[in-house]
Order: structure tokens, then C-alpha cells, then sequence
């Protein structure tokens, strides 16, 4: 069983009982957190990309915690210099990490420091866990080889951005969950900022239609997987 916990914006920790895995943690300044960086216990921290709102405390909070960043080259490499433990990966590459096996997608938006510096490119996630697939599909357009990662993985969550403006909005994360065919969507990305205020319902009821499920994951509650 995995505990899926949802801090706003595109924060989530996967919790596997021995693992406390947190993805793009965003909460200094996301006034939907529940938590402060702080109070976060992590044994990894895994990036999309590098943009302010997705790398957030994730320095801070892998030093407090020794935990190790995983990322894309250019991104781990400069978590490395400051100061952190980190693995590097890229695009299209799996590992077999000690909570289970992580691969990064490929992810249409862009990726450089909020000082500007080049990352390397976007990514999306896929983490295979005790026999259950959970994709985030970090900041992105709608792309069709979403189709192809569904084909591919029998997806149990998919968490998709729905705010629109920097990524997908509703319409085109319905027809992402379309193609990446999951058992459970979960809008993210949504509502923390005025330009992406969107409502989640609308998405719910529109997955729905399709014949999908959806949980709109109220920031910080969980769900067990
Ligand atoms: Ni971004
Ligand atoms: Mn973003």
C-alpha cells in the first residue's frame, strides 16, 4: 500500500511505510501548502524541472534530511554543487532505486534556474512501487506519446497539470488522461497562482465523462493506493 499525499501545486510524497519519496517541493510561497519545508521528513527528492516553483526547498530540505536528489543531468549536477547528495539520470532512462524504479519522460516546457541558468530539459516521472505505477507529468503540454507511456505502464495514478497558462489547461488534460489511460487522474498545477486559477471539478466531472476516474486530492490529504 502507498500513501499519495498532495501539498499544492505539483508537490506530492509518495510514502511506501519504508520510503518518504516528495516530488517538486514547492511550499515556501505556495499558499496552498500544508507544511513547512522544515517539517518534511524525505529519504529522496525527486525534480521535473528547475523551474522556482517545482525545485522550492528541495535543497534545503535534502540537506536537513542527508536525502539524495534525483534528477535530469544538469539539474543534478547543480543540486551537487550546492551542496547536495544527488543521482543524476536523463530522458528515457529507469533506475532501480531502494523504494522501487524511477524513469523519467519526456516533458514539453522548459527548464532553467530562476537566475536563468540552462537545466537540461523538462521531464516527466514514472515510479514503479510495489507493483503500482503512479506518472506526474510535470509541467507540460499536451503530447501524443502520452499515449505511448499509457500503452506502456499500466498506470494506476496519473497526476496531470490542469492551471493552464504555463501548461495544459482542462480540456487538454482530459485528452492527456485519454491517452495515459490510468485507473485514478489527479489534477495538479491548479490554483496557486492568479493566471492558473482553475476548477478542479470542471476537470473531474470532464475525466468522468469519459469514463475515468478522478479525486481532486484536497492539498494536504492523502489517498492510499
Ligand atoms: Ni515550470
Ligand atoms: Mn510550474
Amino acid at each position: 500500500m502507498l500513501k499519495l499525499t498532495y501539498h499544492g501545486h505539483s508537490c506530492f510524497e509518495v510514502n511506501t511505510g519504508s520510503y518518504n519519496i516528495i516530488i517538486d517541493p514547492f511550499l515556501k510561497g505556495n499558499k496552498n501548502s500544508d507544511i513547512k519545508a522544515e517539517d518534511v521528513k524525505a529519504d529522496f527528492i525527486v525534480l521535473s524541472h528547475a523551474h522556482g516553483d517545482h525545485i522550492g526547498d528541495a535543497f534545503d530540505i535534502a540537506k536537513k534530511n542527508d536525502a539524495t536528489i534525483i534528477a535530469v543531468n544538469e539539474l543534478a549536477n547543480y543540486a551537487a554543487d550546492k551542496g547536495c547528495k544527488a543521482h543524476n539520470m536523463h530522458i528515457g532512462g529507469s533506475y532501480e532505486f531502494p523504494f522501487g524504479r524511477l524513469k523519467f519522460t519526456i516533458a514539453h516546457h522548459g527548464s532553467s534556474t530562476p537566475d536563468g541558468k540552462y537545466m537540461g530539459e523538462p521531464a516527466g516521472i514514472l515510479l514503479s512501487i510495489e507493483g503500482k505505477c503512479i506518472y506526474h507529468s510535470g509541467d507540460t503540454g499536451l503530447f501524443w506519446d502520452m499515449k505511448l507511456i499509457g500503452e506502456m505502464n499500466a498506470l494506476d495514478v496519473a497526476m496531470v497539470p490542469i492551471g493552464d497558462n504555463f501548461t495544459m489547461g482542462i480540456n487538454d488534460a482530459v485528452k492527456a488522461i485519454e491517452f495515459l489511460n490510468p485507473k485514478l487522474a489527479v489534477p495538479m498545477h491548479y490554483n496557486t497562482f492568479g493566471v492558473i486559477e482553475q476548477d478542479p471539478q470542471e476537470f473531474k466531472r470532464k475525466v468522468e465523462s469519459i469514463g475515468k476516474q478522478c479525486i481532486v486530492i484536497p492539498f494536504g490529504e492523502s489517498i492510499e493506493i
